[in-house]
């Protein structure tokens, strides 16, 4: 059993990383993780290749072996910063970019019409974590639910957005302390 973390944030120090560290260490699993800031995901061009294709994305880039990873994985912590009030771009190419999983016929139907293909993803646990320094962490959190509850269908057991201002979460323990709860009712989940 293993957790796969996507840390969406590229800032060295970043709280939403942190906080999602926290989180996965926390939960007592074996964590993967995936740095959004040291690999290249490029946009979706909406070729719509992948939906004929088999789920393979024509772009060649490391969204490849991260799909991989993705599909391997029994449980998720995916986050970012937010970013004029919602998430930020990188966190919403890799987003976008998971659509090709949904073509591999992994899962059940996402609906009754077939060019939704189907949720690789379906029922497996899930943390959505956020920071923002002052205000837009609603909708940032609201976007990350879209995607990972209505659109791929996993279960999310807890969703963190955390206004941090201009502080460093190491400081802030009882931020930290929601994050952490949050691993472990991640891992409650997984155990189930
Ligand atoms: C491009 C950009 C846009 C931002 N937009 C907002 C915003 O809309 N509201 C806000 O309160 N903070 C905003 N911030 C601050 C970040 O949300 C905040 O510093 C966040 O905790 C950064 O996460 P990180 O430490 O994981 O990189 C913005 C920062 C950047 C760089």
């Amino acid at each position: 059993m293993h957790i796969v973390a996507v840390c969406g944030s590229s800032r060295e120090e970043s709280n939403t990383n942190k906080l999602i560290r926290a989180a996965a260490e926390a939960s007592g699993i074996g964590c993967e993780f995936i740095e959004l800031g040291a690999i290249d995901i490029k946009p979706c061009s909406g070729c719509s290749m992948c939906m004929m294709n088999e789920g393979v994305c024509p772009i060649d880039d490391d969204m490849h072996g991260v799909c991989e990873k993705l599909l391997a994985a029994d449980g998720f912590i995916i986050g970012g910063p937010t970013y004029f009030m919602d998430i930020s771009g990188a966190v919403k190419s890799f987003i976008d970019r998971t659509m090709a999983v949904k073509y591999r016929e992994i899962g059940p139907p996402h609906s009754d019409m077939p060019w939704h293909g189907t949720d690789p993803f379906y029922g497996k646990p899930a943390v959505l974590v956020t920071t923002v320094a002052g205000r837009g962490h609603e909708r940032a959190i609201e976007t990350l639910k879209v995607a990972f509850d209505d659109c791929h269908r996993m279960r999310i057991v807890e969703k963190l957005a955390e206004i941090v201002g201009m502080n460093d979460v190491d400081e802030m323990p009882e931020t930290l302390a929601r994050a952490r709860a949050a691993g472990k009712k991640l891992a409650a989940a997984l155990k189930a």
